[in-house]
């Protein structure tokens, strides 16, 4: 299951990846927002979040504006690897060597036909493991509070 969430900024963004995954059979659970309407991104970003976090969803996609705002609250819960993309190299990078779990995006930067391809690309993409993954352990380290470097 798919998580899926934007502010107005990111909203017909989301409305369109929608379409692309109804047209696609992708089951998703939308987390809103549900209109044009000026909102706060965060509280948006943090139900996607919490939503991969806890188990609930394998994997989360976020919009607003610019995708940063999304990306940056995402990022703030243990457990999240948000990744904001604008091209498909980062997408796909992003799922081999990151193992990201939040896609986000900005739809007053990329067009709809790039976002679409992007997000076919990452949700294709698969984690490679091996040496990336004694990264993302590193990581998880940070998040329970290792300062040091090695
Ligand atoms: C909303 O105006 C805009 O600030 C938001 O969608 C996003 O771009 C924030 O990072």
């Amino acid at each position: 299951m798919l998580a899926i969430g934007s502010d107005h900024g990111g909203f017909l963004l989301k409305e369109k990846i929608i379409e692309f995954l109804e047209t696609e059979g992708i089951d998703f659970r939308d987390f809103g927002t549900y209109d044009a309407q000026s909102v706060d991104y965060p509280d948006f970003a943090l139900q996607v979040a919490q939503a991969v976090a806890s188990g609930e969803c394998d994997r989360g996609i976020l919009c607003c504006g610019t995708g940063i705002g999304v990306s940056i609250t995402a990022n703030k819960v243990p457990g999240i690897r948000a990744a904001l993309c604008g091209d498909t190299f980062s997408a796909r990078a992003s799922r081999e060597h990151n193992d990201a779990n939040i896609l986000a995006l900005g739809e007053r930067v990329i067009g709809p036909g790039l976002a679409v391809d992007i997000v076919k690309v990452w949700l294709e993409s698969e984690f490679s493991g091996g040496r990336h993954d004694r990264r993302l352990k590193k990581i998880a380290a940070i998040e329970r509070g290792y300062t040091k470097g090695e």
